[in-house]
């Protein structure tokens, strides 16, 4: 693999921490971007070569050959989206960004080079938000709720066409659909948990289906799917299976943040058993608490033939953690 990323999304949160672990690995050579034109003068003050802008996304195919037809792009890890639930954000400009546009720059990749992956960083919310679930597993069937995982849903549909007849190609399509993401400048899911740790209150909101994975394991995940000859199309959820969350926030609440003894004293079971008979917005609050397990992992290992877990970059963040708490 000699090839270049190509990575969009530089300057968000996770294609920050992307380019950071990459190119660690990688060297800084390997990487080409593509930005918005309003973040030329960002780009200047970071050093940052090898970079393309562009006004609108959609008006952008000639750049997109241009970038493909200039370099050697062995993979393209597309970041760029609207992340999440926007107030005020309407179903079209999700459609623009989060379908239309990874739909374009796919096209245009598979037009123009001969081999690599295209990586779709897509999201577990897909599966939708109830009724109470402790872990996703491969046979659950996705149920997208609101515009933004909706829009997902649609792109990783679209992409899955485009890809199908490349089966024999030296192309493939990699989706990953990650759980709440954890890193250095995150959106704060974990350290909002710990703040009320450390006032010693038990955290109780999330939806079934959030559990954690660090940004480490999307690099490692990454990095592990482009070494695999031929991977055609494949769908990973990313989740950290070892990331057993009432141990985890317990060791936090107790090394990380100096509260010695955890405030949480419910035995998994109990919340269990609880959540049976809890109404379905009270479980969907609470199943945060029994979520450590997700099922597609040991499907993961058994298709890149070894391991990438565990990863535990938590003591990595731990003071970044700590800086947000006590901050
Ligand atoms: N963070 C998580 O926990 C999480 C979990 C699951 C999936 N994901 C997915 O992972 C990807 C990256 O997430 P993130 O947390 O890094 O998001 P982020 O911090 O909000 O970054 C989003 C990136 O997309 C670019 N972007 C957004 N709207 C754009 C537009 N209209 N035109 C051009 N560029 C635009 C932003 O560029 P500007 O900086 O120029 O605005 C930024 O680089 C997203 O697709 C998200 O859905 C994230």
């Amino acid at each position: 693999m000699r090839g270049k990323i190509l990575l969009t999304g530089l300057s968000g949160f996770l294609g920050r921490n992307l380019y950071l672990l990459l190119r660690e690995r990688l060297g800084k050579d390997r990487f080409v971007f593509i930005l918005r034109e309003s973040r030329r003068d960002w780009a200047r003050q970071m050093g940052l070569k090898g970079v393309y802008f562009f006004t609108d996304p959609l008006e952008a195919r000639g750049l997109y050959e241009e970038i493909f037809g200039d370099n050697d792009v062995e993979m393209v890890i597309h970041c760029a989206g609207i992340s999440g639930e926007r107030l005020g954000v309407s179903w079209g400009e999700y459609e623009r960004i989060n379908v239309a546009w990874p739909i374009m720059l796919a096209e245009s990749f598979c037009k123009l080079s001969r081999r690599g992956k295209f990586v779709f960083i897509s999201s577990i919310g897909i599966y939708g938000t109830a009724p109470y679930k402790p872990y996703i597993s491969e046979g659950d069937i996705p149920k997208p709720d609101g515009k933004y995982h909706l829009s997902k849903k649609i792109a990783e549909e679209c992409l899955l066409d485009l890809f199908a007849d490349r089966n024999d190609a030296q192309v493939g399509l990699v989706i990953l659909r990650p759980n709440t993401l954890y890193g250095e400048g995150d959106k704060g899911v974990l350290w909002k948990m710990f703040c009320l740790l450390k006032r010693g209150l038990l955290p109780v909101w999330g939806s079934p289906l959030t559990s954690f994975a660090s940004v480490d394991l999307m690099a490692e995940v990454i990095l592990s799917v482009w070494q695999k000859e031929n991977a055609g199309r494949v769908v990973i959820n990313v989740s950290e299976p070892s990331f057993k969350l009432v141990d985890f926030l317990k060791e936090a609440s107790a090394n990380v943040l100096g509260v010695s003894k955890a405030p949480m004293v419910l035995p998994l079971w109990s919340i269990k058993h609880f959540l049976k008979i809890a109404p379905p917005w009270l479980g969907n609050r609470l199943s945060l608490l029994s979520l450590d397990k997700v099922y597609d992992t040991s499907k993961l290992e058994a298709f890149l033939g070894r391991a990438v877990y565990p990863m535990e970059a938590f003591p990595k963040y731990r003071s970044y953690y700590r800086s947000c708490v006590e901050g």
